[in-house]
């Protein structure tokens, strides 16, 4: 499973940037951590990144997504245009597609919109599975379920598991057969602690230090 990023801050990206395949972003990240002007911010994360970045456009009729989309995505190969999973939105994508554009048609939180924007060509289709959690469904459920349905089919669109609240969420993107888990900043940090893994350092520590001290290890 490829391991995304989902975070629109620059110290964040360079933290991870030895771990991660790719970052996604969307207009309330940027919103949230973006201190500098759009264009200098992109052209910084084009260049921290060799993998696909997902930037999402703002409009909603598909004649502008598209022409924002190709704008977007001549700044750098590896940009992937974020599209919403709208009717007008799946339009953009089968157009984006034939240009050779690629896309995460996102916002999905259901098999079927999961199917349709396969049907449209879509690069990626992320699940937002946390917030379909947070109303009470789950939203894991749906991953196993488009994962399932695309290899039966041999669809191309790769699965993202996004919206990641918990380590749980992770590793059961990766049982779930998800081709990428977008993973924000504060779970990623999680993925690396275990208190048996402390307990084992410092004991290896001590005992380090018995032994430069003549005493045996107990
Ligand atoms: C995915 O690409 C989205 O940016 C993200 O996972 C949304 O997550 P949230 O539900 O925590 O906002």
């Amino acid at each position: 499973m490829k391991i995304f990023l989902d975070s629109a801050d620059i110290k964040e990206i360079e933290r991870y940037s030895h771990l991660i395949d790719g970052v996604t972003t969307n207009p309330s990240l940027i919103a949230k951590t973006c201190n500098q002007r759009y264009s200098e911010w992109l052209d910084t994360i084009v260049h921290l990144v060799k993998g696909p970045i997902s930037v999402e456009v703002i409009s909603s009729k598909c004649d502008d997504m598209i022409s924002e989309a190709r704008k977007i995505s001549e700044i750098a190969d590896n940009i992937v245009i974020k599209i919403p999973m709208t009717e007008e939105g799946l339009r953009a994508t089968r157009a984006l597609h034939d240009l050779n554009i690629k896309t995460n048609v996102t916002l999905i939180f259901s098999p079927n919109q999961a199917l349709l924007a396969a049907k449209a060509g879509a690069t990626y289709a992320s699940i937002f599975v946390g917030r379909l959690d947070d109303i009470g469904y789950a939203g894991m459920d749906v991953v196993r379920t488009v994962v399932s349905v695309y290899r039966e089919y041999n669809y191309p669109t790769e699965v993202i598991t996004a919206s990641i609240r918990h380590p749980l969420h992770v590793i059961e993107a990766a049982k779930a057969g998800s081709h990428v888990a977008t993973i924000p900043a504060n779970v990623m940090s999680q993925l690396f602690r275990h208190p048996l893994t402390d307990i084992g350092l410092q004991q290896f520590l001590n005992d380090w230090d018995r032994f430069q001290s003549g005493k045996k290890a107990v």
